[in-house]
């Protein structure tokens, strides 16, 4: 049993009630716990969306147009410290917890959803994954420079026929003295075009399937790694995606992460941390969707008044509002999970599930709001419908998500 109860003060501070039968003996008492932001995630959500206004609201819609990358925004993202959050501060991160990532997350996308995506694959895949799984040296060498933005990074777990079946990995990593040579074709790298560094799963034993696969932190110097053509993309165009090819790829031995065999649940740990980022992202994207709405609403008018005075208007609008709360919720308890508890993958996957819907429904309902105007680009609603719906896709479908909750319903 889980209940949730939410004192609105000014949206500051919740009350949280965990009945589920975890690990942590804290929880298992199923005890009330107060949980409020703290001046320091006031302060992040604050500066994020300052940062959002100031830095990126201008350039958002021409980035999308142009497909260009947001360099110089990504720099300055690294000054404020976004690009390493949950990374301690002796790896050169910000040394947050998840509740600071989601809001700066949220309220970034809520301007420029691609350099959402960007932010989260290097904080919730790429750094929280070398933190938490690599070995002093690793962090010491990769860590450092990721988490302070002087490198970026990139996940590569994804091939033309390994998308939601992951375990189907072709790429191999057959070890050959102090190195492994890799040897295949990872697909939809988000930031592969301009990342430093990725981290690639790659078959070691083909006789054992998901527990054959390794991870390896591969530089993109290193010879035999090919960086394909960028995709021209429906959504979150600013953001890159490419395909990386790896032939005869020789990486150090000394660059595999965890042991031998360790990569699938690699890229699932680091996957359960990366869908709340999405969720998160999703989130500001139907955000934007609703203050977009809300605004437009009040400023236009229809046989005589405006169309905010309308009840069909009005229904839309707390409809919107009404599952942009619950979302995020669900993102916040996701977050919250993830902090206190080492298992949050069911928390993560309902929360990229209901927030990736209800952003997809909430773009589509401010387009429908608009009108005509909802479907020109002078206005941002139509880009926030393209950058949503890839929330329903990479990082695990939607589809993917429901079976990794039917499955911890029906274990539990
Ligand atoms: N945490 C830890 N271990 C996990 C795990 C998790 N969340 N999920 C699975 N595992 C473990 C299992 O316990 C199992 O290990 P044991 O045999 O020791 O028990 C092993 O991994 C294999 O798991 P399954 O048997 O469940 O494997 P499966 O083939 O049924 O697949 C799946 C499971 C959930 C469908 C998985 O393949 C999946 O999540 N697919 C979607 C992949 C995905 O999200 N891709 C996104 C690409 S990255 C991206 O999009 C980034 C970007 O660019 C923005």
């Amino acid at each position: 049993m889980q209940l949730l109860s939410v004192t609105l003060f000014g949206g500051i501070f919740w009350n949280y009630w965990e009945c589920h039968n975890y690990s942590n003996n804290k929880l298992k008492q199923g005890r009330i716990m107060n949980f409020t932001f703290s001046e320091e995630q006031i302060l992040i959500k604050e500066t994020a969306r300052k940062f959002a206004v100031d830095e990126l609201q201008n350039n958002a819609g021409e980035r999308d147009e142009k497909q260009e990358f947001p360099t110089e925004e990504v720099k300055k993202l690294a000054e404020l410290g976004f690009m390493g959050m949950m990374v301690p501060e002796e790896y050169n991160g910000a040394g947050l917890d998840t509740i600071s990532y989601v809001l700066a997350m949220e309220e970034i996308s809520r301007v420029d959803a691609s350099v959402g995506v960007i932010m989260s694959v290097n904080n919730s895949l790429v750094t929280w994954g070398i933190n938490e799984y690599g070995n002093d040296e690793q962090k010491e060498k990769y860590l450092k420079p990721l988490a302070s933005g002087e490198l970026l990074g990139c996940f590569a777990l994804s091939e033309p026929e390994a998308g939601s079946d992951a375990t189907n990995q072709k790429t191999t990593a057959v070890r050959d003295g102090d190195y492994y040579i890799l040897n295949g074709t990872k697909n939809w790298i988000t930031n592969g075009y301009n990342a430093d560094v990725a981290l690639v799963m790659a078959t070691t034993d083909k006789t054992k399937g998901a527990k054959g696969i390794s991870a390896f932190i591969v530089e993109k110097d290193y010879p035999g790694y090919l960086i394909g053509k960028k995709e021209n993309k429906l959504g979150i165009r600013s953001s890159d995606t490419v395909s990386i090819a790896f032939e005869d790829c020789k990486v150090p031995a000394a660059n595999l992460i965890g042991e031998e065999g360790f990569g699938f649940k690699f890229a699932m740990r680091t996957l359960d941390g990366g869908r709340i980022g999405i969720a998160a992202q999703a989130l500001g994207i139907a955000q934007a969707s609703l203050d977009a709405s809300i605004k437009y609403s009040k400023e236009r008018k229809a046989f005589g008044e405006y169309i905010s005075e309308h009840q069909a208007i009005q229904f839309k609008l707390a409809d919107m509002a009404t599952n942009i709360q619950a979302a995020r919720l669900l993102t916040l308890n996701a977050a919250f999970v993830k902090d206190q508890v080492n298992s949050f993958t069911k928390q993560a996957a309902m929360a990229k599930l209901f927030a990736s819907k209800i952003a997809v429904e909430a773009a589509l309902e401010a387009i429908q709001i608009h009108g005509g105007y909802g479907y020109i680009k002078e206005y941002n609603v139509e880009r926030y419908l393209r950058d949503s719906k890839i929330t329903e896709i990479y990082e695990g479908t939607s589809e993917i998500q429901r079976i990794v909750i039917a499955r911890h319903l029906l274990k539990d």
